[in-house]
C-alpha cells in the first residue's frame, strides 16, 4: 500500500519565513495547510506550491482568536485526514520605538494577542490532532528577542520570551506522548517585517542591523526554514524543549 504523505500546518505562511517554510516542506514531500489573515497572498503561496507538484490548501485565520485556531485544525483534518507537524509562525512586530512609559493598551494587546495567545491556542488544538495521527512535531517561531532585551520593543520582547516558556511547557507535557516541541530563534531575516523596520533599500540602519550578527549579514528566510525542517525530521529525534538560534551568531556574543 502506498504511504500517505505527511501533513504540516504552517501559520502566517502568506509571507516571509512562513512562505519559505511552506516551500521547504513542499520540496520535502509534505502536504501543506497554510493559514494567514492575508487571503490574497496566501492563495498565491498555494498556487506556487501546487506548481511544485505538492498539495496545499489555504485557511483564512486570525490566530489571536481561539476559535480560528480550532477551525484551522478542523479544516486541515477535513482536507488531509491527519496532522504530522505544526509550525506556529504567525507574528507581528508591534509598534517600534515605544518606551515602556509610552506603551499603549492596543499595541501591547495586539502584539501579545498574535505572538503569544496565537501560539497557545494553536498548540491547544494541534496537540490532540497530532496525538490522533500517531505523534509528530511542533516548532514555534520565536526570535533572538526571546532571550535578550531590545529597547523600544517591550511588547515584542515580552511575547517572544513567553513563547519560549510555552515551548518548554509543551515539550514537558508531551515528551512521552510522541510529540516533540521546539522553537527557532531567528536573528534579523530578510522579510517584509525587516523592510518595515529599516526600509527596503541599503541604509545605515540596515548596515547597523547586519552588524549585530557576528556573520555581519541579515539572514535569509530559507535558512530559518531549513532549521525548522530539521526540527521536524528524524535527524532531531532526541531534541525537545530546545530553542535553536538561527542568528549568524548574535546570541553567542
Ligand atoms: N524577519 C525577522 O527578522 C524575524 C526575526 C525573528 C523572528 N521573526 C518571527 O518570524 C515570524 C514570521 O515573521 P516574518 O519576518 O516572516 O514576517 P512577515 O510580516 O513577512 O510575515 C508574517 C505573516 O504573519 C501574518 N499574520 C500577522 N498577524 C496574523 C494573525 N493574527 N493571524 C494570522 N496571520 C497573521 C501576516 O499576514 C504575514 O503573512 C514572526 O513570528 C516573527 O516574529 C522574524
Amino acid at each position: 500500500m502506498p504511504q500517505l504523505k505527511p501533513v504540516v500546518l504552517i501559520t502566517g505562511a502568506a509571507s516571509g519565513i512562513g512562505h519559505a517554510t511552506a516551500l521547504a516542506f513542499a520540496r520535502a514531500g509534505y502536504r501543506i495547510a497554510i493559514t494567514d489573515i492575508n487571503e490574497s497572498n496566501g492563495s498565491k503561496v498555494v498556487k506556487e506550491i501546487t506548481s511544485l507538484g505538492a498539495e496545499a490548501i489555504f485557511i483564512k485565520a486570525d490566530h489571536s482568536k481561539e476559535s480560528d485556531n480550532s477551525r484551522a485544525i478542523e479544516e486541515t483534518l477535513k482536507a488531509f485526514g491527519r496532522l504530522n507537524a505544526a509550525i506556529n509562525n504567525a507574528g507581528v512586530e508591534g509598534q517600534p520605538d515605544l518606551k515602556i512609559e509610552q506603551q499603549t493598551e492596543s499595541n501591547f494587546r495586539h502584539t501579545l494577542g498574535v505572538n503569544l495567545d496565537g501560539v497557545l491556542w494553536s498548540m491547544k488544538y494541534e496537540i490532540p490532532a497530532l496525538l490522533k495521527s500517531g505523534g509528530g512535531c511542533i516548532v514555534n517561531v520565536s526570535s533572538v528577542a526571546g532571550s535578550i532585551g531590545m529597547a523600544g520593543m517591550a511588547a515584542y520582547v515580552a511575547s517572544k520570551h513567553a513563547v519560549e516558556g510555552l515551548t518548554k511547557v509543551a515539550a514537558l507535557e508531551n515528551a512521552t506522548r510522541g510529540i516533540r516541541v521546539n522553537a527557532v530563534a531567528p536573528g534579523a531575516i530578510q522579510t517584509e517585517m525587516i523592510d518595515r523596520f529599516v526600509g527596503k533599500g541599503e541604509s545605515q540602519a540596515r548596515k547597523e542591523l547586519a552588524a549585530e550578527h557576528p556573520m555581519n549579514r541579515i539572514g535569509k528566510a530559507d535558512e530559518v526554514a531549513q532549521a525548522i525542517l530539521f526540527l521536524c525530521s528524524p535527524a532531531s529525534s532526541f531534541i525537545t524543549g530546545h530553542i535553536l538560534p538561527v542568528d549568524g551568531g548574535w546570541l553567542a556574543k
